[in-house]
C-alpha cells in the first residue's frame, strides 16, 4: 500500500497545533504497519534553518496554476521508515510564520498544485493520497479535474481528515480561476460554493473517497449545527463515507519513566517521582508547597471554544474549594486579562503564565493532579491523554475525542478514568471538580486506583494506523487486513471493533436529504444498480458519480453488519466496492476469513504457543 500523505505541519519539523503531532507520528505509525509511506509539506523557512543540513536536493519543476508559472524545488529526508518531502518556493514559503499571511489561499493553492504536479518526482505513485485541513483541500480536487484528462490521476484514491471543521479556507467566488486556476463549474454545480463563498473543504469533502473526523464522536457531532460551523448538511450527505478515527499520542516520547524533560521519572508502580515534580512544579510557578493539596492545571490555548466561560463564571467557587490552579497558554485578550486579574487575588494559591512554554507544560503534566479540559467542542485533543499518561487525572466535558477517551470513574465497579460532565454549565463542571478534589481529599487509595487506570490507558498511534490502513483498503478495493499486515492479525485476533469500541470508526445515520444546494453531479439521480460483480470501481468512473453518496464505498468500519448471509463467496471485496454497504457484511465475512486464514498459517507455523494465543 502506497500512501502519500499531504500536510501543512508535521513535528518535529514546524508546528502550530495538533495537527503537526498528527501528522508526525501517524506516518510513521502507517509504515510500522508495512505501508510505504512518504509524506510531503512546504519547505518554510523554520524548516530550512533547522533541517537544511539533513535535506537531500532531488530536482526541480515547474508548477502552472492560473497564469502563474513557478518554480517548485523538491527535498526529501528519510526518517523513521517514511520519506519526507519539501516543496521548495521561497516566494510563498520563506516567512516567518507559516499561517495567517494575505495571500495564504494563493500560497496553499500553490502547495497543493505543486503536490499534484510533482507526483512524478516522488519515488513512488500513490495508490492513496490523504490530506488534512483546508490546507491541503485543493489536493483531492486538483487530481478530479486532472483524471477528467488523464487515466492515471483516476488511479489515486483520496481521504480527507478534518482535525477541526472551523476553519475552512473560504473564499470570494471571483478568485476561483484566479488564485486557484479552477473552471467556474466547480462553483456553478455547487461543489465548491457554500453560504456564496468558495469553500475549499467542502469542495474536498464532496470529492474524496473517504471523510474521517479525529475521533469517533466528532465524525458524529459534525452533523449537528452546533458543532459544524455550517457543514452539517454536507457532512449528513456524506455520512456513509465519514467516520471517526480517535488520534493516539507518542507513548515513547511521553512516558513517564524515561521521559528527561521531567525533574524525577515515576511509574503507576512507584509514584514518588511523582511527588518530587508536584513539588518542583510548586516552586517554579509559586504556589504554595503543600504536598496534599491537589493541583488542577490548564495547559490550553485561550480561546472560546476550550470553555474559558464556564471558569469565567464559577472560578471563585472554584478558589473556595482546598486545591491550587496553574494556567499556562495565550490566546484571547479578554481570557488573558481576567485570568491574569483572577492569579492576583489568589497568591501561593493560582498563578498563570501567558505563555506557550513546552518546558513548563511538561512539569505541569509531571507535577499537577488534575487537568481541566472543559471544552465547548474538541475534535479530539490530546493533552487529556498525555496529562493521564503522567497520572494527572483529566476532568473533561463530553464532547469530541474528550468523550471518548476519557471515561467517568465509577468505584463501585472499579472503572473510569477520569471526570466528566456532560452540559455545557458551569454547575456542573464545578460539582464535577468538587468531587475530583475531594477524592484527592478523602479518598487517597480510590483517586490512587484511577490513576493507575489512567496510566495504564493504551493511546498508541498502532491502533489509529491499522484504522487508517483499513479506510485505505476500502476505497481501494484492498481486503483487509493487507497481505503484509496478515501476521499482525494474526497476532492480535481481537477484531478492532471489540478492542476500543470509543476509538472504532463510528456509525453514522442513514443520509439526511441535503439541504445544501447539491451540486449538479450529486444531484444526478443514482444510475440502475450495478450487479454486484461489476469490478469496475465506483471512484473510477467519471468523477461527477463519485460524489453521489450511495454510490460511495461505505468505509467497512463504519458498516453494520449486513443480516443476510453471504452467499457468493468469490471477489467479494468487487462486489462491495460497487453495491454499496448492503454487501458489506460479506466484506466483513471475506476480511474475517482472510484473517482466520492468516491465523491459521501463523498458527501452525507458531506451533503450541501459537495455538494458544488464537485461541484466546
Ligand atoms: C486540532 C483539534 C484538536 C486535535 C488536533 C489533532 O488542533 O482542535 O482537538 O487534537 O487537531 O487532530
Amino acid at each position: 500500500m502506497k500512501i502519500l500523505y499531504v500536510t501543512s505541519e508535521a513535528v518535529p519539523f514546524c508546528k502550530t497545533g495538533g495537527l503537526a503531532d498528527v501528522a508526525g507520528s501517524l506516518p510513521p505509525a502507517l509504515a510500522e504497519q508495512g505501508a510505504e509511506v512518504a509524506v510531503v509539506l512546504p519547505l518554510y523557512a523554520r524548516v530550512r534553518d533547522r533541517f537544511g543540513s539533513q535535506l537531500k536536493f532531488e530536482c526541480y519543476d515547474y508548477v502552472d496554476l492560473a497564469w502563474r508559472h513557478s518554480y517548485c524545488g523538491l527535498f526529501s529526508l528519510e526518517k523513521d521508515g517514511v520519506t519526507w518531502y519539501f516543496l521548495d518556493n521561497e516566494q510563498y514559503f520563506n516567512r516567518g510564520t507559516l499561517y495567517g499571511q494575505a495571500d495564504d489561499g494563493e500560497r496553499f493553492a500553490f502547495f497543493s498544485r505543486a503536490v499534484v504536479r510533482m507526483l512524478d518526482h516522488f519515488k513512488f505513485w500513490p495508490e492513496v493520497v490523504h490530506c488534512n485541513d483546508w490546507q491541503s483541500a485543493l489536493v483531492p480536487i486538483y487530481l478530479k479535474d486532472d483524471g477528467v484528462r488523464e487515466d492515471r490521476y483516476r488511479s489515486i484514491k483520496t481521504v480527507v481528515t478534518i482535525h477541526n471543521i472551523e476553519y475552512q479556507g473560504r473564499y470570494n467566488p471571483y478568485v476561483l480561476g484566479e488564485l486557484f486556476g479552477l473552471d467556474a463549474g466547480w462553483v456553478k454545480d455547487g461543489t465548491m460554493l457554500m453560504d456564496g463563498d468558495v469553500n475549499l473543504l467542502k469542495g474536498a469533502i464532496l470529492c474524496a473517497d473517504a471523510v474521517n473526523a479525529v475521533s469517533p464522536t466528532y465524525a458524529n457531532e459534525l452533523k449537528m449545527p452546533y458543532f459544524a460551523h455550517r457543514m452539517e448538511g454536507i457532512m449528513r450527505r456524506c455520512s456513509d463515507k465519514l467516520s471517526g478515527v480517535l488520534n493516539g499520542i507518542d507513548m515513547k516520547l511521553y512516558d513517564p519513566r524515561t521521559d528527561g524533560r521531567i525533574l524525577k521519572n515515576f511509574s503507576a508502580e512507584d509514584m514518588t517521582g511523582k511527588d518530587a515534580c508536584k513539588a518542583e512544579l510548586q516552586r517554579m510557578v509559586g504556589l504554595r508547597e503543600e504536598p496534599h493539596t491537589p493541583i488542577v492545571a490548564m495547559v490550553s490555548r485561550l480561546v472560546s471554544h476550550k470553555g474559558l466561560d464556564l471558569i469565567c463564571e464559577v472560578l471563585h467557587d472554584m478558589m473556595e474549594l482546598p486545591m491550587q490552579l496553574v494556567v499556562l497558554g495565550t490566546g484571547d485578550r479578554r481570557y488573558e486579562e481576567f485570568f491574569h486579574w483572577a492569579a492576583q487575588q489568589y497568591p501561593g494559591r493560582m498563578t498563570v503564565r501567558l505563555d506557550y512554554n513546552e518546558d513548563l507544560s511538561m512539569a505541569i503534566y509531571a507535577g499537577a493532579d488534575l487537568f481541566l479540559m472543559p471544552s465547548k467542542s474538541e475534535p479530539c485533543g490530546l493533552s487529556q491523554m498525555i496529562a493521564m499518561r503522567y497520572g494527572t487525572l483529566p476532568i473533561v466535558r463530553e464532547t469530541g475525542g474528550l468523550k471518548d477517551t476519557v471515561q467517568p470513574h465509577d468505584d463501585y465497579n472499579g472503572v473510569g478514568n477520569g471526570f466528566s460532565f456532560t452540559n455545557y454549565s458551569s454547575g456542573d463542571m464545578l460539582h464535577v471538580i468538587r468531587e475530583a478534589v475531594y477524592l484527592y481529599k478523602d479518598f487517597p487509595d480510590l483517586f490512587g486506583n484511577l490513576r493507575q487506570r489512567a496510566m495504564a490507558c493504551d493511546f498508541s498511534w498502532a491502533r489509529s494506523a491499522r484504522e487508517y490502513l483499513r479506510i485505505y483498503a476500502t476505497i481501494t478495493g484492498q481486503t483487509w487486513p493487507l497481505p503484509s499486515d496478515t501476521h499482525r492479525a494474526a497476532e492480535a485476533p481481537v477484531p478492532a471493533e471489540e478492542s476500543a469500541p470509543a476509538a472504532e470508526a463510528a456509525p453514522v445515520e442513514e443520509p439526511v436529504p441535503a439541504e445544501e444546494p447539491a451540486p449538479a453531479a450529486e444531484a444526478a439521480p443514482a444510475e440502475e444498480p450495478v450487479p454486484a460483480e461489476e469490478p469496475a470501481p465506483a471512484a473510477e468512473a467519471a468523477p461527477a458519480e463519485e460524489s453521489v453518496p450511495a454510490e460511495e464505498p461505505a468505509p467497512a468500519a463504519e458498516a453494520a453488519p449486513a443480516e443476510e448471509p453471504a452467499s457468493a463467496e468469490e471477489k467479494p471485496v468487487k462486489k462491495t466496492r460497487k453495491a454499496g454497504s448492503k454487501t458489506t457484511g460479506k466484506t466483513e465475512k471475506a476480511e474475517k476469513k482472510a484473517a482466520k486464514k492468516a491465523e491459521k498459517a501463523t498458527t501452525v507455523k507458531k506451533g503450541t504457543a501459537g495455538k494458544k494465543k488464537s485461541a484466546e
